[in-house]
């Protein structure tokens, strides 16, 4: 009886505490990174993603960006997919990630002046959608994304 009563107790520890925030933490974690690793058909495109510095960056200073697609809807693939020359996608070759190899690929920056190599992720994304479009849209007085760093970085 005494026996099978520290059993359960354990047992529900080892549940309660261990196994299943472990399997929570797991799924969550999977998730956020599948919306950034899935695989799309050509021409298709996801949506609600969070944006995570390269692996090789080491621990993040921020939470991951969200983006999404559908915000932006009414801006042509092309003003952010570009090619190698920075000539705007023109729909005759797959679409790849910002960060894939040979473009902004640099997920350390060495040097001071790396910092400013836009092949430099952090330069290549706050170049793009910081100071660039959303910074230029809202000086303009139109509707714009976010330009403080909380409302790309959210602390929860
Ligand atoms: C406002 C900028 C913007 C516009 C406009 C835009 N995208 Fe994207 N797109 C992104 C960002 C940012 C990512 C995430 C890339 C990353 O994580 O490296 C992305 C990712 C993608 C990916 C996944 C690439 C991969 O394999 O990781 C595809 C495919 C894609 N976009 C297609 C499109 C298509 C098609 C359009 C036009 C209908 C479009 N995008 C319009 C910014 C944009
Ligand atoms: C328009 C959205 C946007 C704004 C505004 C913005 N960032 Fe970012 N930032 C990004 C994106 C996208 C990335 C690349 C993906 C990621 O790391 O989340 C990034 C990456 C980073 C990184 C590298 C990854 C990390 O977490 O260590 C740091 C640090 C950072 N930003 C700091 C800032 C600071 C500080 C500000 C304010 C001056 C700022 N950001 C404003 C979108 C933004």
């Amino acid at each position: 009886m005494r026996k099978s009563v520290v059993i359960g107790t354990l047992v529900a520890f080892f549940f309660g505490f261990l196994v299943l925030p472990g399997i929570y933490a797991g799924l969550t974690e999977q998730h956020e990174r599948k919306d950034q690793d899935m695989e799309y058909e050509f021409g298709s495109y996801a949506d609600e993603w969070l944006l995570y510095a390269p692996e090789e960056y080491g621990e993040m200073q921020e939470p991951p960006a969200p983006f999404s697609h559908t915000v932006h809807e009414d801006f042509d693939c092309g003003e952010c997919h570009h090619d190698e020359q920075g000539e705007p996608w023109d729909g005759t070759y797959e679409i790849k990630g910002c960060m894939s190899e040979g473009c902004h690929d640099m997920a350390v920056a060495e040097e001071p002046e790396d910092r400013r190599d836009i092949r430099y992720f952090y330069k290549a994304y706050h170049d793009l959608c910081m100071t660039g479009c959303h910074r230029d849209l809202a000086r303009a007085g139109e509707e714009s994304g976010p330009t403080a760093c909380p409302d790309c970085h959210p602390e929860e």
